[in-house]
């Protein structure tokens, strides 16, 4: 039993050079509140790899574990260009890992301490990709549940048309949603309280749209710097979530178009109906509101169709949040 904890709560130095379920640990990339990366690599195929271990006490968890099992599996079945692929998930030693596809870059979180707010080109280039990789996932019937900087990873682009490549990453792995709903024990880190929706923090069923909260959050902070609700404490900072109105972006960025403001009155609304339906409808309409125009000089993208596909009158289709979890085959 010894082993299991000195595999995740060892001193990382300990870990490297060592060989971890096939993959050899080459050095640690970073660590948040459940887990820590490592880069590795795999002696199979030879193939340099994320490898996430995850801290043990979520292995005893039996509803971390199913949910792990099941997002794991559904996270490695979409295939998505903006999506980390997962290689293989598992468990050793009573450590549950996961190990995905290593992204030669830097998380968002850090692009944000770094260099600040974003412009807006930029901050519209990573929300578009992120968007529609969210989107898929709800098409997959999996919700994310814990958008958020750390969360997004940013890659060198292919050429100057794409200068950057992001990378949505961690389904299903957040503890947030189980602390929230009383799953773990009292007292242990939950990570960020910044992106939670407010259904989630009331414990009603979630669906895609509590990712679009999420998500309005996360792009609010790329262009402000700071994140919607800045509180003193995590209390107020849930009631914040739950019945204050988030500042007008403008407050912070007075260069933007005023238009702005009401893009993320409906990205942040409280209740899931009053927001978009899909975070690239979400996209599409900041886009429109901070260029002033449908569509630019280039030819109508995916995030374009959509404005005009969310402005349309008619009958919709239903949003992907709406369509069944599981279909045959
Ligand atoms: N596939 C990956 N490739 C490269 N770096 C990664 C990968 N996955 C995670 N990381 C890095 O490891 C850090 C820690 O990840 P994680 O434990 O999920 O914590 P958090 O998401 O709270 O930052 C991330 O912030 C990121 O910088
Ligand atoms: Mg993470």
């Amino acid at each position: 039993m010894a082993r299991d904890t000195s595999l995740f709560s060892g001193r990382p130095s300990e870990l490297i050079g060592r060989q971890v379920a096939g993959y050899r640990i080459e050095r640690e990339i970073g660590r948040g509140g459940m887990a820590v990366v490592y880069r590795a690599r795999d002696l199979r195929l030879e193939r340099t790899v994320a490898l996430k271990l995850l801290a043990p006490e979520l292995a005893r968890n039996d509803t971390f574990r199913r949910r792990f099992t099941h997002e794991s599996r559904a996270a490695a079945a979409i295939d998505h260009p903006h999506i980390v692929p997962v290689f293989e998930a598992g468990e050793t030693d009573g450590v549950l890992y996961i190990a995905m596809r290593y992204v030669e870059g830097s998380d968002l979180r850090h692009l944000l301490d770094r260099r600040g707010p974003l412009v807006p080109a930029v901050a519209l280039r990573i929300a578009a990709q992120i968007a529609s990789a969210l989107d898929a996932a709800h098409e997959h019937g999996l919700v994310h549940r814990d958008v958020k900087p750390g969360n997004i990873l940013v890659a060198r682009g292919t050429d100057s048309d794409h200068p950057e490549h992001s990378y949505l990453t961690d389904f299903g792995l957040t503890k947030k949603s189980l602390s929230l709903t009383g799953f773990t024990t009292v007292g242990q880190f939950v990570g960020t309280l910044d992106y939670v929706a407010p259904e989630q923090i009331s414990g009603k069923p979630v669906d895609g749209r509590c990712d679009v909260y999420g998500f309005a959050c996360v792009v609010y902070e790329a262009l402000a710097g700071h994140p919607p609700f800045r509180r003193d404490d995590d209390m107020a900072l849930l009631w914040a979530h739950q019945y204050d109105d988030p500042p007008p972006l403008t407050a912070s960025r007075p260069d933007l178009a005023p238009d702005v403001d009401a893009v993320f009155a409906r990205g942040l609304a409280k209740s899931p109906d009053a927001r978009y339906d899909t975070c690239l409808a979400f996209v599409a309409a900041l886009r429109a509101a901070t260029t002033g125009a449908r569509f630019g000089t280039h030819a109508p993208t995916e995030v374009d169709l959509k404005v005009v596909e969310t402005s349309a009158e008619g009958p919709k289709r239903p949003p992907p949040w709406a369509r069944p979890v599981f279909r045959g085959g």
